[in-house]
């Protein structure tokens, strides 16, 4: 029995910030941030809008009535979480209005949160293969103003309803994954923003890349002249590239061409989105698929998922007869089209906002009315959606 993607979108909020603006105001050569780390725009949520809200969004684009009943595990991916205690996937719950016969958790570790999901998702379904899993990968990077990680910030969600007999990506049982104790990047339970050794954690990255695509390799899990595309997990479009790049010498030219080209078609949406931590991967997947129509079914794609900490994943996918049918490129170029570019100094204002964390009531207002869902008030230290 296949399980995997059956249907899945994205969500971003309505506001980015243009990065040749965030150069100039930093003074720094624009093709530091536009080629050296390979990103031309960053979203910018509003606080009306926390990992809930985006997770929620995301999700909205593609449940049906029958979907809301039959989903039997709801998993939220995150490392912007709202809660130490309560999962946000309880809040999804009602928003999304699902059925209260399910079991609803948050995931956490850090950008590779995503993946988990997706595989506890996958062996959710092949025991229940009447029942399906949604799977939320919601997050919001924040590094600072003024700090060396401020242009890889970004902000969104992306959702994967995963079911038996899917209609968009097929995930293979067997993968490999390595996990070690390592500090290249972590948030603290008091700060708002992340810390990380930047150059440190590429390295970590790509020695695990390099190992796990070593050991696929030594497993004979796929052969290189078989894969389509190689997608990556996103911090910016450069660290992919990186990967990428990682493999030229090991693989024949015209494997090393064909995966270089579906790359580019991977990055499009992250280059304008920025880093959205563990939907990053997923969001380089509806770019591939959105951009390159020379994908067909059958095709096998192999997904590299790292999380900082450090976890990672690499695993591959096969495409379904009938996928392009599930895509929807024209709402996603709308989407991104719509947004409202910021000034710097609306910007640093929108990024300086806080929550109350005194107790007292905080009433905010929606910042894209396009989206259903948006955090209305927080009082006596609860949230409170619509
Ligand atoms: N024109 C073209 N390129 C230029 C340039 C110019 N004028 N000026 C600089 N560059 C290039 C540099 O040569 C460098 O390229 P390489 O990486 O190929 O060497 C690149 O631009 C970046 O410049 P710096 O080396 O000066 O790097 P920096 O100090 O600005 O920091 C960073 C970059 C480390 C990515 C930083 O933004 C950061 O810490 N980001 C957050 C951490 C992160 O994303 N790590 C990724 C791995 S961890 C992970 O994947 C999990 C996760 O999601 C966080």
């Amino acid at each position: 029995m296949n399980i995997g993607i059956d249907k899945m979108d994205f969500y971003t909020p309505a506001q980015y910030l243009d990065l040749v603006d965030l150069a100039q105001a930093r003074k720094t050569d624009p093709n530091k941030y536009l080629i050296g780390i390979g990103q031309r725009q960053m979203a910018i949520p509003s606080l009306d809008q926390d990992a809930v809200v985006l997770a929620a969004n995301a999700a909205e684009k593609i449940l049906s009535t029958a979907d809301r009943q039959q989903i039997g595990l709801l998993i939220v991916a995150t490392e912007s979480g709202v809660d130490q205690s309560k999962a946000a996937a309880l809040f999804v719950q009602q928003l999304l209005q699902l059925s209260p016969y399910l079991r609803a958790i948050e995931l956490k570790e850090a950008c590779y949160g995503g993946t988990a999901g997706l595989q506890l998702a996958r062996d959710f379904v092949a025991q229940h293969p009447q029942q399906k899993a949604l799977v939320l990968a919601s997050d919001i990077a924040r590094y600072g103003l003024q700090t060396s990680g401020e242009v890889t910030q970004g902000a969104g969600a992306v959702a994967l309803l995963v079911s038996a007999n899917p209609r968009i990506l097929a995930i293979a049982p067997d993968s490999v994954y390595q996990s070690q104790n390592v500090n290249d990047f972590w948030r603290p339970n008091y700060s708002q923003e992340a810390m990380a050794r930047g150059k440190f954690s590429e390295e970590v990255y790509l020695k695990m890349f390099q190992n796990l695509w070593t050991q696929a390799q030594a497993q004979k899990l796929w052969q290189p002249a078989d894969l389509q595309a190689l997608l990556c997990h996103l911090p910016f479009s450069k660290m992919g590239l990186k990967a990428v790049r990682s493999l030229q010498g090991q693989l024949a030219s015209v494997d090393y061409e064909r995966l270089m080209r579906r790359f580019q078609a991977s990055v499009q949406y992250g280059q304008v989105v920025g880093n959205i931590y563990t939907g990053s991967l997923y969001l380089s997947l509806i770019s591939l698929l959105d951009h390159d129509t020379s994908l067909q079914a059958g095709d096998q794609l192999a997904c590299y998922s790292y999380g900082s900490g450090a976890v990672a994943e690499l695993f591959t996918g096969t495409l379904v007869a009938g996928f392009q049918e599930q895509l929807h490129p024209h709402s996603h170029q709308k989407m991104l089209a719509q947004r409202q570019r910021l000034t710097i100094a609306e910007y640093e204002a929108e990024f300086q906002q806080q929550l109350v964390t005194d107790g007292s009531a905080q009433e905010l207002t929606q910042s894209d009315p396009t989206a259903p869902h948006y955090l209305t008030k927080v009082e006596a230290h609860q949230r409170f959606y619509v």
